[in-house]
């Protein structure tokens, strides 16, 4: 018989607090600055307690290298259930031809698909960072930008929206093997129509990221890429609502090539309890109730426009069409900076955001990037994005006012409190 389970196995079913306090406390922390604060930065949401149960699950202790049917490991019959259901539900969700649901994050989604689509040496056309691209699209400390040739289209001066005549112009001179479209910071409706068409002119292959989107494309809020593009690549927690982590969406023919290039191409195991998680959010997002959160998160954001507007602050482009806004605090002689910090000690949570042809470095940056997703999540509505616009040009226009910062953090704390996470 085998001896009394000593200390560290009796250890395997306390509760965190018992097993390691100082974790334990951080979290908590975590957890009651997400409550206590307003959520702002546009990439950021708050999952159901669903989709972090399936997280959290026993799923997480599995190995399963390969696809549903064909892996490298035993046991695998529960955890391919798992993982079809959510090939299946994303493949409903955007009308697709193929999903692979395992990319452990949106920047490995992007590099499976350039491995894909691309040679080293290659050339991409892909939206200039400091116009709202993503670093994964041509950053030279990025992958993408040390290991293909680089070519950036941007926003036009006059009107901060993409200039496509200019893209398609880049498209004829550059002959790019790969257009990626999409965004991290662009407040605009993209014209992923108008991007095949450029694709298809040059022979290139297009590839979408509606890292910021996909929700909204989901709800039938934004055209969807998934008809012009052989690729389509999404984050699955920012406006979609589900945990950290990555998706591509391919047509068929690209299918095989494409798994291929998750694993073993770039990954090892599949985190099957993420892709639970992203499963269970999949079919959140398949209800009819996703929809109208969608159609909340663009409205609530109109009003913060529209609240920032009117209290005389700049937005790049002169407002937003879906989730996020850009603001030009620079303008009004603040660095983004600057304001990201002035508005953290009133309890607002923003980021820092170069803005179109900023003459400011991206660490200090001219733009704070607001978004939508997380405070109307917490079941706010456009009545407080009034509110929350008033809150930010008081602690904007206060600076290092004591009394003024300690009531707008006091208004601030009780409009949370109002609005409970669970
Ligand atoms: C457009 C876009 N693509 C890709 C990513 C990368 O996602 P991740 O941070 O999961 O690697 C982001 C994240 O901010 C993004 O905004």
């Amino acid at each position: 018989m085998s001896e009394t389970l000593t200390a560290p196995a009796a250890l395997m079913d306390r509760d965190l607090e018992v097993v390691d306090p100082e974790i334990a406390r951080w979290i908590a922390a975590e957890a009651r600055r997400q409550n206590e604060g307003l959520e702002l930065i546009a990439s950021e949401n708050w999952v159901s307690r669903a989709v972090r149960e399936a997280q959290g699950s026993v799923l997480t202790n599995k190995y399963a290298e390969g696809y549903p049917g064909k892996r490298y490991y035993g046991g695998c019959e529960f955890v391919d259930r798992v993982e079809q259901l959510a090939i299946d539900r994303a493949k409903s969700l955007f009308a697709a031809e193929h999903a692979n649901v395992q990319p452990h994050s949106g920047s490995q989604a992007n590099m499976s698909v350039y491995l894909t689509a691309l040679k080293p040496g290659d050339t991409i056309l892909g939206m200039d960072l400091s116009h709202g691209g993503h670093l994964t699209h041509g950053h030279p400390l990025s992958f993408s930008g040390r290991e293909y040739k680089v070519v950036a289209y941007g926003v036009r001066r006059e009107d901060e929206r993409i200039d496509y005549d200019r893209l398609a112009e880049l498209a004829r001179e550059h002959r790019p093997k790969l257009i990626i479209a999409g965004a991290s910071a662009y407040a605009r409706e993209i014209n992923f129509a108008r991007f095949g068409d450029v694709a298809r002119e040059v022979g290139a292959a297009l590839m979408c990221d509606i890292a910021h989107i996909a929700g909204l494309v989901i709800a039938g809020l934004h055209q969807s890429p998934v008809p012009h593009a052989p690729f389509v690549t999404t984050t699955t927690h920012k406006t979609l609502r589900g945990p950290r982590g990555g998706l591509v969406l391919c047509r068929a023919e690209h299918a095989k090539d494409l798994d291929r290039n998750v694993f073993p191409g770039i990954q090892g195991g599949p985190l099957e309890h993420v892709i639970a998680a992203k499963a269970v959010a999949f079919a959140e997002a398949a209800r009819p109730d996703f929809v109208a959160y969608q159609k909340r998160v663009v409205e609530n954001a109109r009003a913060l426009a529209a609240a920032l507007s009117s209290r005389g602050f700049r937005l790049v482009s002169g407002g937003t069409d879906n989730h996020v806004m850009m603001v030009d605090v620079g303008a009004r002689g603040i660095s983004g900076r600057d304001a990201e910090k002035m508005l953290e000690a009133v309890g607002i949570t923003v980021n820092k955001n170069t803005i179109p042809f900023d003459t400011r470095p991206p660490m200090v940056a001219s733009g704070i990037r607001l978004g939508t997703p997380a405070v109307t999540t917490r079941g706010m509505g456009p009545a407080e994005m009034e509110t929350i616009g008033a809150a930010i040009a008081r602690a904007l226009e206060a600076g290092e006012d004591a009394a003024t910062r300690a009531e707008t953090r006091r208004r601030v704390g009780e409009l949370c409190a109002a609005f409970p996470l669970v």
